[in-house]
């Protein structure tokens, strides 16, 4: 086949594809002439094989919405034996490439030229994936259109520095919500991803149900179910009091964040069920243990780089700090979102008496931290 650009083979989990030979660097990535495939993607594509692999139903029908190379929906084939597949990609160099890969790994499906928001407005599946260059947000009103009673979403969003907080006007612009820069940052923009799904879910007369939340890399990540039915959504505003601790406010407040998902972030039960494959990554094997550890304790971790900066003093090893809050017989692990970030079920004031009596002697400038 004649290509206008150079390619090369590619082992991805069970797929082997090829993509366009070009250089890429680390980070999200943009628009380019090629069809696109990044290499720094494979750990948000070997955790939708592990969770499509243990989604509640079987998945007789899914979209890869905006497929580029196909590697996404080629490994849902092969390593969650998702059936029903449909491929889609507005470019047509893209569709060409996806159909040679599909045959390459031999897949039988369609794959449909055109925009995703256009297709969608037409065709519903049980299970649409949108992992777009930067927002979601263009095609999150088309996605949440279907006329299926039930059907689950994957969405990837790459605009991470706005949801976190760098770019507070352009996440109001593109989500209606304020978020708000600090270690937790990221959490905040998944509850912020979340809440304006709900909320397009409830124009439409449906409700959303987390299965799996997380950040990694460049890029944030959720997993959900949609059910057609009326119910309000757990929705708030909350303000940072202390670090780590976010209480929750009229939305009409001084420094209000949000709206936010107030509810959980993840489905516990399924989160505990799923098991990384014989493809998938070690650094996502680690992810997931780390996301299980800590899918079913209370919202918002705190790192203790901020209860030392606090304290005034030098942190403890994070673990020395888990196990003093294990040993009063709090519930403690370590989040996926912070090297030293933990979340706990303690109390604030006792969490802090626990770190401060687990801060390294001598450290600390003799001040006590506001409680
Ligand atoms: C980030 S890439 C997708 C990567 C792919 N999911 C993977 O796992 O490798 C985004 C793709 O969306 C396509 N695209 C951008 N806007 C689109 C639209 N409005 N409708 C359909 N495809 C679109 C681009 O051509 C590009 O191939």
């Amino acid at each position: 086949m004649n290509r206008p650009f150079p390619i090369r083979d590619v082992t991805e989990g069970a797929a082997r594809i090829l993509v366009p030979d070009v250089p890429r660097h680390r980070g999200p990535g943009k628009a380019g002439p090629w069809p696109f495939y990044n290499p720094t993607m494979a750990v948000n594509r070997d955790i939708s094989a592990i969770v499509l692999a243990r989604w509640p139903r079987p998945i007789r029908s899914a979209l890869d919405g905006l497929a580029a190379t196909g590697a996404w929906g080629i490994r849902m084939a092969l390593e969650a034996h998702v059936t029903g597949l449909t491929f889609n990609d507005r470019s047509s160099m893209a569709a060409d490439l996806v159909r040679e890969n599909l045959r390459r790994n031999r897949v039988d499906a369609p794959v449909v030229v055109g925009d995703l928001a256009t297709h969608l407005s037409s065709a519903s599946y049980e299970f649409v994936d949108i992992d777009p260059f930067g927002p979601p947000s263009p095609f999150l009103a088309a996605a949440f259109g279907s006329d299926k009673s039930a059907y689950g979403l994957g969405i990837t969003a790459t605009d991470t520095a706005v949801l976190s907080g760098t770019y507070p006007d352009a996440c109001e612009r593109r989500y209606d919500a304020r978020p708000f820069r600090c270690p937790q940052g990221p959490e905040i923009g998944l509850r912020i991803l979340l809440g304006y799904c709900a909320r397009l879910a409830v124009e439409r007369g449906s409700t959303i149900r987390p299965v799996l939340s997380f950040a990694a890399e460049h890029f944030l990540r959720i997993f959900l179910r949609v059910r057609k039915g009326r119910k309000s959504p757990p929705l708030g505003h909350v303000v940072r009091r202390r670090p780590g601790e976010f209480v929750p406010v009229a939305s009409s407040a001084a420094d209000a964040i949000g709206p936010l998902w107030t509810g959980p972030m993840h489905d516990p039960a399924i989160v505990r069920s799923l098991v990384a494959s014989s493809w998938s990554l070690p650094s996502t094997a680690r992810l997931l243990a780390t996301l299980q550890a800590e899918a079913d304790l209370p919202a918002y971790f705190v790192s203790t780089d901020e209860l030392a900066a606090e304290a005034r003093g030098s942190p403890p090893r994070v673990e020395r700090f888990l196990d003093g809050l294990r040993s009063e017989g709090y519930r403690a692990a370590r989040t996926h979102f912070h090297p030293r970030g933990i979340r706990t079920d303690a109390p604030y004031d006792d969490l802090l008496r626990v770190f401060l009596d687990r801060m390294p002697t001598g450290s600390r400038d003799g001040s006590t931290p506001a409680s």
